[in-house]
Formats: structure tokens, sequence, C-alpha cells
């Protein structure tokens, strides 16, 4: 069976948690899009040769989910040629046997505009900011968080190639105002209706 659910969304949002989630629920593999930005921002060297080279072991590297790794793949993410270079991989990865899940920026829009399901999950930018900072257990500011939050937004929906967006047929879920089970919730009730409607 192949079925791919595709989730969107600005950083902090809450798309890695409600993956992880579905892909538990479902047994679907999950794919964090993110980290392979990350790998190459953190790689060093010039982005593009990075991603066409990236393996395994820099999928695994220490440091990748930090907030200054974030902000690498942001700004290596901007440029089409690493965008290019990793799209295959994401595309054999949504398709395989027994469903995906792959969480991103660009993946209903870019790399899977045929998944079965596609989720455009947001919240407010402050809301973001405060989970990021206590997530990073208060170190810094609040204020230099949502300054940060602020600009990774304005980069990934500004940038020409395949910026931040959600498809027009995507569900947007806000969760400013939901908790975690509140959103995995939801999330598992619209995967479970579109595997229900193709039994
Ligand atoms: O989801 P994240 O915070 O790990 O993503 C880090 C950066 O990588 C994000 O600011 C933009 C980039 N990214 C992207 O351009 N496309 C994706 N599908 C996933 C991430």
């Amino acid at each position: 069976m192949h079925f791919t659910v595709a989730i969107d969304g600005p950083a902090a949002a809450g798309k890695g948690t409600i993956s992880r989630a579905i892909a538990r629920e479902f047994g679907f593999a999950h794919l964090d899009t993110g980290l392979l930005y990350r790998a190459v921002g953190m790689k060093g060297g010039d982005p593009i040769v990075a991603a066409r080279s990236l393996s395994p072991d820099d999928l695994a590297r220490d440091g990748l989910r930090s907030l200054a790794a974030g902000e690498a793949a942001s700004r290596v993410a901007v440029l089409p040629e690493v965008r290019a270079a990793l799209v295959d991989f994401q595309r054999d990865f949504a398709r395989r046997e027994g469903g995906a899940v792959l969480d991103g920026r660009d993946i209903g829009t870019v790399i899977c505009p045929e998944a079965e399901v596609k989720l455009f999950v947001t919240a407010s930018a402050e809301t973001r900011a405060r989970r990021r900072w206590l997530e990073a257990g208060e170190d810094g500011s609040y204020e230099e968080v949502l300054a940060q939050v602020r600009a990774r937004d304005a980069r990934d929906i500004g940038r020409a190639d395949a910026p931040l967006l959600a498809a027009p047929d995507a569900i947007t879920l806000d969760t400013t105002e939901m908790t975690v089970s509140q959103a995995v919730e939801f999330a598992k009730d619209v995967i479970a209706q579109r595997l229900a409607e193709r039994a």
C-alpha cells in the first residue's frame, strides 16, 4: 500500500510531534525532512556539495536539533541546487510500501503534490517561540527566540524556490489554542477517515 501524509508548516508549530504520533498509530515510516537541511547546514563547506553527498552519518551527528542548526538549515534551504539534490530521496521515501509521513515546508506543494493527506500545521509566532524557548530549557531570552522564529518564517516564506506555503487542498490545523493531544487527535481523525474512504 502506498499512502503519503504530507505535514507542512512553520518552525515549532508541532509538525514533528504530530508526525511521530501518526507514524506510531498507523505504522507509517516517518521522515523529518528538516533534518536533511539541518545536516547540510552543519556539514560545512559548499552546501551544494554537502547536499549531493549527504550520508546516514551526517544525519546522525550531534547538535542537529539546536537553534543554530535550524538557522543554518534555513540559510542553505534557499539554494535551488540544495533542494534539487534532496528531492529524489524524499519522493522515494514518500512512496515506500506501508505508508509514510513526511514533515517539512514543501511536502504537499513540491515533493508530494499527490499525497493522500495534506496537513498545514501552524500557530502564532509568539506561541511557537514560547514552545521553543521552554524546550531549550529557558536558555537565552524569550524575545531573542521570538526574533529568530520571525526571521526564520520570513526566510522560509520569502524564498523563491519552494517557499513555505499551504497546498490549496491542505487542511489547516492551527495549534495556538490546542493541547498536543487535541492536535494529534485531529490529525489521526483526518487520516483514519481518508484510509476508510480508500478501503
Ligand atoms: O523543520 P525544521 O525546523 O527542522 O527545518 C529547518 C529549516 O530547514 C527550515 O527553517 C527550512 C528548511 N526546510 C525546508 O526548506 N524544507 C523542508 N521540507 C524542511 C525544512
